[in-house]
């Protein structure tokens, strides 16, 4: 059975883009692979967080997975700064990874753009390593992602390539090298009141984007207040037409109907209509994960779920990582039943 991982950054509540692109596909994924579903809290502290806030969103994001249909019978789930190997393994990875190749990373150079690069933590730049190591971990063969982290997957696999070749005896792998596996619809959500940028859960303008936990009335409104154009024709065109083309790529998700078919059924239809429906069909699909949401909260089982999804995460990542030290040289020999 192939492997796969994945994680989403307990930096505020994931959005709709964060369950279209990524929670959803996870959920079909966990029927037919080994799968690992981290919540990468160690890449939040990249840029400042609050730490009792960072705390709670780290255990709503675990209540999230379980709610959106994640079963820990089938997928091991838990918390990155609990399995102490991300930590380690970072440290081999930046290493062995040049400063040039970090700082050629599009998320590195619009943050310190942004802030200035004395304005940003050293950990913003070593990210992708952290991020090379939650992968390679666990022997990854899959990493179901958004169209953004694409450019992290290929920095994973040349890195996997070159440790490799570097390390390696003949015909010996230290580490499996990794597919990104973006979805076909909806790997790239765009902000409802830009939809040129990426919608994002730490965007400062709330309306650009949809919470997974929106109350309904918000949920109407934000879509209600979506930026269109003025053609008032709905067809999908993201060059042409960003506003209503993301907005058919929403309904789409949320209801399983193709783009096709929604763009004939509201054919000659008003944009207000089309609001509408949208914002009932978003609704609909969050309401029961809002309500399985709260009762896990308050639940023991959640923390027994994580504890468990860590120690079997443990198993795994310890044995790869005692692999890395030995291939670089870290301590000593180990012994052979080791
Ligand atoms: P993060 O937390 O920003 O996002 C989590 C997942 O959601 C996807 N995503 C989107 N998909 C479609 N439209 C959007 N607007 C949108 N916004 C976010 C992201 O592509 C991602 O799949 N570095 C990662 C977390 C991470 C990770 C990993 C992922 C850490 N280690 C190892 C995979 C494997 C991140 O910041 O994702």
């Amino acid at each position: 059975m192939e492997t796969i991982f994945s994680g989403i950054q307990p930096s505020g509540t994931p959005t709709i883009g964060n369950y279209i692109g990524a929670m959803k596909q996870f959920v079909n994924l966990q029927e037919s692979y080994n799968c690992y579903f981290c919540i990468v809290d160690e890449h939040a502290i990249t840029v400042p967080q609050e730490p009792q806030k960072l705390r709670q969103q780290t255990r709503s994001l675990a209540a999230l997975y379980l709610a959106v249909g994640l079963d820990p019978e089938k997928a091991k789930i838990f918390i990155q700064s609990e399995v102490s190997a991300h930590a380690e393994a970072a440290w081999i990875i930046q290493c062995n990874t040049s400063i040039g190749e970090l700082e050629r990373m599009t998320q590195f150079k619009d943050k310190s753009q942004k802030n200035g690069r004395t304005g940003v933590s050293a950990g913003l730049l070593t990210y992708p390593p952290l991020m090379v190591g939650d992968i390679i971990l666990y022997n990854a063969d899959l990493v179901p992602v958004g169209e953004d982290q694409k450019q992290h997957l290929e920095l994973t696999r040349d890195f996997v390539e070159r440790f490799n070749k570097r390390y390696a005896q003949p015909n010996q792998e230290i580490l499996t090298m990794p597919e990104v596996k973006i979805a076909e619809q909806g790997s790239r959500i765009m902000s409802l009141q830009n939809p040129t940028s990426k919608m994002s859960k730490s965007d400062a303008n709330p309306k650009g984007f949809i919470s997974m936990l929106d109350e309904p009335n918000v949920i109407r409104k934000k879509i209600k207040s979506a930026v269109t154009d003025s053609t008032g024709v709905i067809e999908y065109d993201p060059e042409n037409k960003p506003g209503i083309s993301n907005l058919l790529s929403i309904f789409s998700a949320a209801t399983d109907r193709s783009i096709d078919e929604l763009a004939e059924a509201y054919n000659g239809k008003g944009y207000g209509e089309f609001k509408t429906d949208l914002a009932e069909a978003v609704v609909a699909l969050l309401e029961p994960i809002q309500n399985r949401y709260k009762e896990l909260l308050v639940s023991e089982e959640l923390d027994d779920i994580l504890d468990h999804g860590a120690e079997k995460a443990r198993l795994v990542a310890n044995k790869t990582l005692q692999r890395m030290k030995n291939a670089v040289g870290l301590g000593r020999k180990p012994k052979r039943n080791k």
